[in-house]
């Protein structure tokens, strides 16, 4: 196609047929909205680096969760602060567990929106790490059986999808085999399949506090310069059962999340962090972008990239945007 007999410009010039020859669509439905439970009473603590996500108590969940089923969005992913840590996350697979309290009251007060949780120990250890230490460093295997404990008793508590993002060897069969063996064999797993070692995650463990207390995550999250490894961490989810598969962070990874698109047909999520938020805020915050504009932007690019599915702590304001006919 040739100018002047081809002018790509003429297709462009009325809103009315840009949008008809829009190629992404965003719906509120694509989107998963993170929370931060808190054990106790009355709270409701902004993170300082995150304005607008708040560390808050069961009654204000809630409340907030109510919001976010009447703007259409389908689904929350929960993280727990606990009362207490320890060197084994007991907390992450108590019976009566920050996170099993919140499902259960979700699921009694806010039926119709479904409940994913994170299942991971770093949010319920001492250490800050997403496993059982030994010698410095995280145990692969012995740490599986705690995740699998946990995803069960996630789901005992009601949640409606699991969600494991350690990264350890193997969690996603543990994790299958005990919920099949529990009867469970219908709860999906989300997997945090390519999840790298990422910066971004900066703000959230200030509201998950979850910082680790001695190294970093290195030994167990991708580097971010692999890009035929996150394709292998996919197939062995895949493999073990996983029935969405995620990339995290999402803005420095939208290649990966194209690769997953292109080889292989299960939906695939993107996790918008916490970082590439704060960005976004503190610049609309300095008048520097346009907020709306930007997340608009950012959102339209995952599901460019072949994202299905988006889990972003602009969520509310994205489906407000969406019904304003943005
Ligand atoms: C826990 C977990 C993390 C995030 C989601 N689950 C943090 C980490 O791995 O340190 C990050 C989410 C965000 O930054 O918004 N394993
Ligand atoms: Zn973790």
């Amino acid at each position: 196609m040739f100018y002047p007999q081809f002018r790509a410009r003429r297709i462009r010039g009325k809103e009315v047929f840009r949008r008809m020859v829009s190629e992404t669509t965003l719906s509120a439905s694509d989107l998963i909205y993170p929370m931060f439970s808190a054990f106790g009473k009355g709270i409701r603590k902004e993170i300082s680096s995150m304005p607008g996500i708040y560390q808050q108590s069961i009654e204000h969940i809630v409340a907030e969760a109510q919001e976010v089923k009447e703007l259409g969005i389908p689904a929350v992913i929960l993280f727990g602060i606990p009362e207490t840590k320890d060197a084994v996350g007991s907390d992450a697979y108590a019976e009566h567990g920050i996170i099993q309290e919140t499902i259960r009251a979700l699921k009694k007060e806010v039926p119709g929106l479904a409940v994913i949780t994170d299942v991971c120990m770093c949010e319920y250890t001492d250490h800050g790490h997403c496993g059982i230490i030994k010698d410095g460093d995280v145990e692969n295997d012995a740490t599986l059986e705690l995740l699998a404990k946990e995803a069960l008793s996630h789901a005992r508590a009601g949640a409606d999808m699991v969600a494991p993002s350690d990264m350890m060897d193997g969690r996603v069969m543990a994790i299958r085999e005990i919920l099949d063996e529990n009867g469970f064999g219908n709860l999906p797993i989300m997997s945090y399949a390519v999840k790298y070692a990422s910066g971004y995650y900066g703000p959230f463990r200030e509201a998950a506090e979850s910082t680790p207390a001695f190294g970093d995550r290195r030994s167990y999250q991708m580097d971010p310069a692999n890009r035929r490894e996150a394709t292998r961490e996919a197939q062995m989810d895949i493999e073990e059962g996983a029935d969405i598969i995620m990339v995290k962070p999402g803005l420095p990874y939208l290649d990966i999340v194209r690769d997953l698109r292109n080889e292989f047909d299960l939906p695939v999520a993107v996790y918008n962090v916490s970082g590439e938020y704060s960005m976004i805020k503190a610049a609309a915050s300095m008048g520097w972008i346009d907020e709306e504009r930007v997340v608009m932007e950012t959102m339209t690019g995952f599901k460019r990239a072949g994202a299905d599915i988006i889990l972003t702590y602009h969520a509310k304001d994205v489906a407000r945007l969406i019904r304003k006919g943005y």
